[in-house]
């Protein structure tokens, strides 16, 4: 597929009204990371994540044809039940990138209401449940437009549409496993969206435990959009590109054959070398805080003297993610609430596990 393939021409049903669409869409945790990208959006390795299952965004979408035809975006945010002015530039910024590719967006004037099952300022990146949210809600209207598309075209031009408001939210449509980036040993995959893993996961994976420690609830000092720019003059960067991509190769291996403890070490390098990438770069910065690494000496400390699969990775802040085999499920959860929670800010942790993606909510 290329980009042409997503431009919505002459569609067949020109009599759309009013009406609104609702869309529940998870977040993601990747263990190959993304971090570093060309425009508009073109990752500069692939990545893996996996799908998550509590943590989500729900988004209902109304629209009403505009009684005078213009070029201007009508949009209207509500978040958590209030008008929220915070999230308009990004919508727009959004609304700008993906006009191109469905053009009806500026004959309507929209609602946008929307929610999320974590609570706000937790440190959890919105972003990707809430860009695929809100294409998820663009695409079902282009359905209406359009109803002979197939099912097919609607995820991965969702995923499309997502990724041009977030780049990981490409990866928010469908799960459990989801691979966005080129990639040579990965069939079918596209820098344009994401695609499901496509080859048989071993049973060790399933229902994959994710306990997500608060650690820092404020605002990052830099957004992601920086740190993907301080990735361009990054004086590691390329050989970075080249070890994810070889991340990508061993982890589809692992991912097969169920090898826990080739898991383990791959993915904790992979947080670990997203973080060296911030410390690295000019200007440098740090997003981990003094109980990220407590909890991860504890994490350490705990596999040593027990026989656990346990592993954290991290996202682009000082949250840990705990993950370990369904299986470690009690054990794990004691661990975490007598030695972990102490750690994080007043106590907060959300306990989630693998999901299967996107759902349409009537
Ligand atoms: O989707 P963005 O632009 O917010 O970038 C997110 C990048 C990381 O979350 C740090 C890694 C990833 O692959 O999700």
């Amino acid at each position: 597929m290329t980009e042409e393939d997503f431009i919505l021409k002459n569609p067949k049903n020109t009599n759309l009204e009013k009406g609104s669409f609702t869309w529940q869409s998870p977040s993601n945790i990747a263990l190959v990371k993304y971090w570093g990208k060309s425009d508009p959006q073109i990752p500069r390795n692939a990545s893996i994540s996996f799908t998550l299952n509590n943590c989500h965004t729900i988004t209902t979408l109304e629209y009403l044809k505009k009684r005078t035809p213009s070029s201007e975006y009508s949009i209207q945010v509500i978040f958590e039940g209030k008008a929220n002015e915070d999230f308009k530039p990004k919508i727009i910024h959004f609304f700008k990138r993906v006009e191109k590719y469905i053009p009806f967006i500026t004959e309507f004037d929209f609602v946008i209401k929307t929610e999320n099952s974590f609570p706000h300022s937790s440190g959890i990146a919105s972003s990707a449940s809430g860009m695929s949210a809100l294409a998820l809600c663009f695409m079902h209207m282009e359905k209406e437009l359009n109803p002979q598309i197939s099912d097919h075209y609607f995820k991965q031009k969702a995923s499309f549409l997502a990724r041009l408001g977030s780049g990981s939210a490409a990866r928010s449509v469908e799960g459990p496993l989801v691979v966005w980036g080129e990639h040579n040993k990965i069939s079918e995959s596209s820098n344009l969206y994401g695609i499901k893993f496509p080859y048989k996961v071993h049973k060790n994976f399933t229902n994959y435990q994710d306990a997500i420690l608060l650690v820092d609830k404020g605002e990052k000092q830099v957004s992601s959009t920086v740190g993907h720019q301080l990735m361009i003059d990054h004086p590691f960067a390329k050989q970075r590109f080249i070890q994810a991509n070889e991340n990508i190769n061993k982890l589809s291996n692992i991912l097969q054959n169920g090898d826990l403890n080739a898991f383990v070490n791959l993915v904790e390098s992979e947080a670990l070398t997203l973080h060296a990438m911030m410390m690295t770069s000019n200007p440098y910065f740090i997003l981990i805080k003094p109980n990220t690494l407590k909890i991860i000496e504890k994490i350490w400390e705990y596999r040593k003297n027990t026989v656990s699969n346990i592993c954290f990775t991290l996202d682009a802040g000082a949250n840990v993610h705990v993950l370990f085999p369904e299986k470690e499920k009690e054990k794990v959860n004691a661990f975490i609430t007598n030695n972990l929670i102490a750690f994080c800010q007043n106590n907060q942790y959300i306990c989630d596990d693998v999901g299967f993606g996107a759902m349409n909510l009537e």
